[in-house]
């Protein structure tokens, strides 16, 4: 079937980036991100982001590793990752692609905001880091998305959310 899930990592505010950056170090939240976002299959997922969130990666670690980079960009060529031109391109390119195993979604805002109210959206992995760190992009979840399972990890908490039909 044609879907795809978004994850995220949002301060109590729902705030996910300051200044084109996480403004967090979490070690232990980054691991959860790439254990969640890489298969140990020979198939690997894809994870589709924006321009801006490709730009914000460290050069040491892009494109991430073990996983399908696509970036969604509508006038730029990148070195080291795809591009397509829409959230939909890259999501079609992805579902035709029989080496690719699972779809996610990375962000930023602007593409977690299209993503959450795409109908083919599945579910919504959200690390709730505590505090408030006086973000400047943000990440709202729509109240069609029911929270089915919460767990406590060291530095941040994992919600787990699905999207009602
Ligand atoms: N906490 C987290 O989990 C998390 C995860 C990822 C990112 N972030 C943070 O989020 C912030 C970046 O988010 P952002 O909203 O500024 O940028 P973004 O969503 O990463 O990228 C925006 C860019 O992507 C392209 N784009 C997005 N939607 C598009 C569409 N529908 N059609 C065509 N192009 C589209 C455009 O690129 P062009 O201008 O090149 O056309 C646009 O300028 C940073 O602070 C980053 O650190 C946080």
């Amino acid at each position: 079937m044609k879907s795809f899930d978004v994850i995220a990592a949002a301060d109590e505010q729902g705030g996910i980036g300051k200044d084109g950056k996480t403004p967090w170090h979490i070690p232990g939240e980054l691991r959860w991100f790439r254990e969640v976002t890489t298969t140990c299959s020979e198939n690997k997922n894809a994870v589709i982001m924006g321009r801006v969130t490709w730009e914000s990666l460290p050069n040491n670690v892009k494109p991430l590793k073990g996983r399908v980079n696509i970036v969604v960009t509508a006038s730029r060529e990148l070195e080291g990752a795809m591009t397509a031109k829409s959230l939909q391109e890259a999501l079609d390119y992805s579902w035709e692609n029989p080496e690719i195993a699972n779809v996610i979604i990375i962000g930023g805002a602007l593409l977690y905001k299209e993503a959450l109210l795409h109908p083919n959206c599945g579910y919504l992995v959200l690390s709730v880091i505590p505090g408030d760190y006086g973000c400047d992009k943000f990440i709202e979840v729509p109240a069609s998305f029911k929270l089915i399972g919460s767990r406590s990890h060291k530095g941040f908490t994992v919600n787990c959310f699905v999207r009602g039909r």
